[in-house]
């Protein structure tokens, strides 16, 4: 009887046009990505499929995500934040834009991932990590006779004039962690008399992280300033990519997941950042979005081919002092004073 009569109820709703999936008994998450928009999307099908939880998903870069979780904190309209780079999840834990949450799960996770959280005062998770390098057309660079650039000093060339781009650091996380390497590396003063001699050099700031490393994939720059695993990732798509590693050394990201203060669905945002951190979760990237950052968690294998951080000259980058609100503004105001708004 209950068979016949859910089977009818299953009916009707397909002639209303309704998802008579349990999607609805579970509820809704309002789900904010900040990856590439293949992992965003994956994520999303197969949290809905594993939970019943249907998923409202919007992509955006990290900087912003913020400015929009920032814009909507009175009325938060997003539930649970996943990706992008670390800074801006610590910025938006700081200034109690975002919750604590203690997922059973994160015994699952390496050293690097679970120092974000507690640093965060337990409101940001590590979901990944990876390094800052230099992407580049092969075939472009090889036609113009260009060598490909091995260092920071390299970049500053005239062989490099309005052959490189990278992103703008107030929509951007990728952008700012860029920022933050270079006055780690050289000191502030002397990382902003470095980016205003590389100006002439940059032929566009994008928006988002990845714009860049797609504008050398497909040849209209010869070089990128990007994660060098987005450079794989292009590679494996078919195009001529490569990438090198700064000789002086390099800064890099623990991509971060955070729930949003206020979130309407808390309980579904939960059972979302418990599922992110499993194993399989941590696969997705990788097997459904082509993404080959370094995984969270500690049984998810590297991707194939995927940059090895362990081999990667790295600085060490001060998460706590970098992902501060005030520093973070402070530098991309500067930027914006003193680098953005030159001419050309
Ligand atoms: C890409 C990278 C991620 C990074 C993100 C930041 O998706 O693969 O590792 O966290 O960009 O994006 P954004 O647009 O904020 O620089």
């Amino acid at each position: 009887m209950r068979t016949a009569r859910w089977t009818a109820a299953i009916a009707l709703a397909g002639m209303l046009g309704v998802d008579a999936a349990p999607a609805a008994a579970q509820g809704t998450l309002n789900l904010y990505c900040s990856v590439q928009i293949e992992w965003c999307q994956a994520i999303a099908n197969n949290f809905q499929r594993d939970s019943g939880i249907r998923v409202n998903m919007t992509q955006r870069g990290s900087g912003e995500t913020l400015a929009a979780i920032r814009a909507e904190g009175q009325n938060p309209r997003g539930d649970v934040w996943f990706g992008g780079t670390g800074d801006p999840h610590l910025a938006a834990g700081e200034e109690n834009l975002t919750q604590a949450y203690e997922s059973p799960n994160r015994t699952q996770l390496h050293d690097w991932a679970l120092r974000q959280w507690e640093q965060s005062g337990r409101r940001a998770v590590g979901v990944y990590a990876g390094a800052v390098g230099f992407g580049y057309n092969t075939e472009l660079l090889a036609r113009k006779g260009i060598e490909p650039p091995r260092c920071w000093a390299d970049l500053v060339q005239p062989r490099f004039r309005g052959e490189i781009q990278v992103a703008n650091p107030n929509s951007s996380g990728t952008a700012y962690v860029i920022i933050a390497t270079l006055v780690q590396l050289m000191g502030e003063d002397q990382a902003f008399a470095y980016m205003r001699q590389l100006h002439p050099n940059i032929n566009s700031y994008a928006r988002s992280g990845t714009g860049p490393i797609k504008a050398v994939a497909r040849g209209e720059t010869g070089v990128s300033l990007s994660f060098v695993h987005d450079a794989v990732t292009e590679r494996n798509a078919g195009f001529p990519v490569a990438y090198t590693t700064p000789c002086e050394g390099t800064g890099y990201e623990i991509g971060s997941m955070s729930i949003i203060r206020g979130a309407r669905n808390v309980n579904q945002a939960r059972r979302f950042y418990d599922w992110a951190l499993t194993e399989p979760a941590q696969r997705l990237g990788f097997e459904a979005g082509g993404q080959l950052q370094t995984p969270a968690n500690r049984s998810a294998p590297l991707p194939p081919n995927a940059p090895d951080l362990s081999q990667i000259r790295l600085i060490e980058y001060d998460f706590a002092k970098y992902g501060r609100a005030a520093e973070r503004r402070r530098l991309i105001e500067r930027w914006d004073r003193e680098v953005g708004s030159l001419p050309r």
